[in-house]
């Protein structure tokens, strides 16, 4: 449904990505894991349009989107949570939330749905988006990117630098969307129990390139963990 070919990109005269091939099915949850610096966030900058493919193509149900800019493949049913968050600090939750709304009025109700699957959004939504936590953020980063609609989520690290227990929650709200909406994940990690819950396919990228692709329920951890640690 979501197909990534032969893409590559990278920074000037520096190529990062060396030729990724994916394919993401509906409903499907891959996820891509790596050290630092092995081109997860460049990855997912190109995928969104932050970044400009220099060869290869990326397509989602058929259309093509590798020229796409950034929201024409939001309207198009991508939608990117970006490392770090970037939340807007000084507008409440719900403000922030409502930045995802593409033309709809201000007073659009925010749809129920999103603060059944983050109940702790709803309690803090008239709280200053800078207010909350790291994993709260993260939650409400997520919120945003779903009131588009997508079709297919990229999620860039969404656990660092955020405790266990709100990891769980966030591992139990993507589990649960995906089965709400139908909807296709492509997250970037490091944290391998984290992978291991959500996942239903892990992928190692190393400088640039695919080296290893399991199924979750024959992972092959040990080798993952290798490639994990330096
Ligand atoms: N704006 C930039 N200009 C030049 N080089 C960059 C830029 N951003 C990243 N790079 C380089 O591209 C390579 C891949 O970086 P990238 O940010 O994609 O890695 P990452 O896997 O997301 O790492 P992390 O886990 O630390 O977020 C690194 O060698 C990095 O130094
Ligand atoms: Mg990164």
């Amino acid at each position: 449904m979501f197909d990534v070919t032969q893409l590559v990109a990278g920074y000037g005269q520096s190529t990062v990505l060396k030729g990724i091939d994916l394919s993401v099915g509906e409903a499907e949850i891959v996820a891509v894991m790596g050290r630092n610096g092995m081109g997860k966030t460049t990855l997912f900058k190109t995928l969104i349009g932050l970044l400009p493919a220099n060869e290869g193509r990326i397509a989602l149900q058929g259309a093509e989107l590798t020229r796409l800019p950034s929201f024409r493949r939001v309207r198009e049913g991508v939608a990117y949570v970006p490392q770090g968050r970037m939340i807007f600090p000084a507008l409440t939750v719900e403000e922030n939330i409502r930045t995802g709304f593409r033309t709809r009025a201000l007073s659009t109700p925010i749809p129920e749905e999103i603060y059944a699957v983050f109940p702790v959004l709803f309690d803090m939504r008239r709280r200053r988006g800078g207010d909350l936590s790291g994993g709260q953020q993260q939650q409400l980063a997520i919120a945003r990117a779903l009131v588009t609609n997508p079709r297919v989520l990229l999620l860039d690290e969404p656990t660092e630098g955020i405790q266990p227990s709100i990891i769980k929650d966030i591992a139990r709200s993507l589990l649960e969307i995906r089965k709400l909406r139908n909807l296709a994940i492509v997250v970037s990690e490091q944290v391998l129990s984290f992978t291991m819950e959500i996942a239903d396919r892990l992928i190692v990228i190393d400088k640039g390139r695919f080296v290893h692709e399991d199924r979750r329920e024959n992972a092959n951890v040990a080798t993952i963990s290798r490639y994990l640690s330096v």
